[in-house]
């Protein structure tokens, strides 16, 4: 095999592709693999971009043709202030998440898509060898980039609430016992988690937070499905306790709400947002204008007269797909999604490996899921709480997450039947 004449970075010898990114050049009929989000409001999408289209061309014949450049030009790194404003409102009426500075929206920084954030968060506060505590399982974008950046991940268990608080307070414990340093970070999804689609009540989210300011640790709240709750009233965010801004970095996005039109919205306590503004410079230098224009016309004039009609999609998406499971897999355990788009299955057969089976059954049967294996770190340590005991990373290779998001539900119900079939022959 011929040598290249150059060295590629260390990290890309261990670092796999993406498995939902591998995953996305299936084209299968029954998809329920990545969490593309199948209800957009694409007629009021398109309507904005006629309305602005039409706005933009006015403008220009009235001679404003500076206001027209702007909106397809560079803008400031931590987004438009219109757009942050617009966000900082929403954050606080719906959610009452407190913005101390003045004016608030100085607290929102926009990023290209929460991914940055997520990436900038770890790259901007995670040195070599610092820990990073999540929940087992947890959303792969946020491990494999952790990894990569050099974090040190345990994992703690979870159970069909999702984060174990008392297991988060054992293992921070455990880790100053141990390995003589705190974590520096805590990563969960309290809402309809990715990928198990629970949700973390309450008295678990003050918990956290008290955990947070005990033991000087930021929390990582990704929100990435807050707005798709289909059950109310909604629990709140950690981040409504963090009244100083000082122990939670609330992570949100657009694209499963609006459109994946690449724009996230965070807030993160003053010094952190300094830095990851540094960061971000250095990462994209700005997220696009006019998508900014886009979103903020969304959120302040439509969001909340199209967003039921996707809530009732999805909710009517998620109890197709709970039926047919209960009727037709094998003996396991599911969970039962409040909102966002997955249901996690795992079978009773710990010997079931769901990545052979979507190799060699599901796939030529044109189903597509994300094995569960994808959703643990490829290396650190698990907490066992029965044991208490901090381990070799474990996974469990008998899960699946089904997203139920994109396809229409008849494509749900025969797929996940047809699954259901598969499974029950060969795990009989
Ligand atoms: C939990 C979670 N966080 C973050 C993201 C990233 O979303 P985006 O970069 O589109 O904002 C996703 C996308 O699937 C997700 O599920």
């Amino acid at each position: 095999m011929s040598k290249e004449p150059y060295d590629l970075a260390a990290w890309t010898s261990f670092i796999p592709e993406s498995e939902i990114r591998r995953l996305l050049k299936y084209n299968v009929p029954y998809y329920f693999g990545g969490g593309k989000p199948g209800a957009l409001p694409i007629e009021t999408l398109a309507q904005i971009l006629i309305d602005l289209g039409k706005e933009q061309l006015r403008e220009i014949q009235a001679g404003n043709e500076e206001r027209v450049i702007d909106d397809f030009n560079y803008g400031p790194t931590s987004g438009k202030p219109f757009l942050r404003k617009t966000l900082a409102n929403r954050l606080i009426e719906k959610d009452n998440v407190t913005l101390p500075s003045d004016p608030p929206e100085d607290d929102v920084m926009i990023t290209t898509g929460s991914q940055q954030a997520l990436y900038a968060m770890i790259d901007t506060c995670i040195d070599r060898g610092d820990i990073i505590l999540t929940t087992s399982p947890a959303y792969l974008g946020f491990l494999v980039p952790a990894v990569k950046l050099g974090a040190q991940i345990i994992t703690v268990p979870t159970d069909l609430q999702g984060a174990i608080p008392d297991y988060f307070e054992e293992a921070i414990k455990l880790c100053k016992k141990e390995l003589g340093k705190k974590p520096e970070m805590i990563y969960v999804v309290p809402d309809s988690d990715n990928p198990k689609g629970t949700t973390v009540p309450q008295k678990r989210r003050e918990a956290l937070f008290n955990l947070a300011m005990e033991h000087h640790i930021i929390i990582v709240e990704d929100g990435a499905y807050r707005e798709i709750q289909f059950r109310k009233p909604r629990e709140k965010p950690i981040k409504a306790m963090d009244t100083e801004n000082k122990y939670v970095a609330y992570l949100r996005t657009s694209s499963k709400e609006a459109a994946v039109l690449r724009i996230g919205y965070s807030v993160f306590p003053p010094k952190v947002h300094e830095q990851i503004n540094k960061d971000k410079g250095f990462l994209d230098l700005c997220s696009p204008t006019i998508v900014q224009r886009m979103l903020d016309i969304y959120y302040r004039d439509h969001i909340d007269k199209v967003l039921p009609k996707a809530l009732e999609t999805y909710k009517e998406r998620a109890d197709i797909m709970r039926k047919a499971i209960d009727e037709t897999f094998p003996a396991g355990n599911r969970t039962d999604p409040t909102g966002g788009f997955f249901i996690w299955w795992e079978s009773e057969d710990k010997d079931f490996d769901a990545k052979q089976f979507l190799e060699q059954v599901a796939l030529p049967n044109d189903i597509i899921y994300v094995p569960g294996v994808a959703f643990y770190p490829l290396m650190g340590l698990s907490y066992i709480p029965e044991r208490g005991e901090l381990t070799p990373v474990e996974r469990s290779l008998n899960t699946m997450r089904i997203s139920y998001s994109y396809s229409p539900p008849d494509i749900i119900d025969q797929g996940i039947r047809k699954l259901g079939g598969l499974l029950s022959e060969s795990l009989t």
